[in-house]
């Protein structure tokens, strides 16, 4: 770990009370974790701000396996992108509901449009992607 450092931090009262009233609901025991938290969240958001920056993210989505070729047409895309898939996981809900979790690295971008284009295939019911990081470059 890199040399700790202290610094002050002046706000308006009403923000930082409602600050302190977050963090404690999320557990945190001091301002200086919430912190650092935050600091490594706004920095792995700006890797995603560089197409090129190589980053790591997991798309879920969710979709009805019976509606047309979607099955098909959600592993075709994940072939055709192979280099850029590590990894997935497909989970039967029930009957009807699949969960698939895939896992994406590369370039920003690519992974960007990738998981765009896994979300806005047609039929799928929800999908979200959590963008986050190599963290070769976060302390
Ligand atoms: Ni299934």
């Amino acid at each position: 770990m890199s040399d700790l450092e202290r610094f002050g931090v002046s706000m308006d009262g009403a923000l930082l009370n409602a600050f302190d009233e977050l963090i404690r609901s999320r557990g945190y025991r001091n301002r200086s974790e919430a912190i650092r938290d935050i600091i490594r969240d706004y920095l792995v958001s700006t890797e995603w701000e560089d197409s090129e920056h190589e980053v790591v993210g997991t798309l879920t989505v969710v979709y009805d396996h019976a509606r047309h070729d979607l099955s098909e047409k959600l592993t075709a895309l994940q072939h055709e992108h192979h280099e850029r898939i590590v990894c997935s996981t497909h989970v039967h809900i029930d009957e009807h509901n699949c969960l698939e979790i895939v896992v994406l690295r590369g370039p920003a971008g690519e992974v960007r449009r990738l998981a765009d284009e896994l979300m806005a295939t047609r039929g799928v019911k929800h999908a979200k992607l959590v963008s986050t990081t190599t963290g070769r470059e976060i302390v």
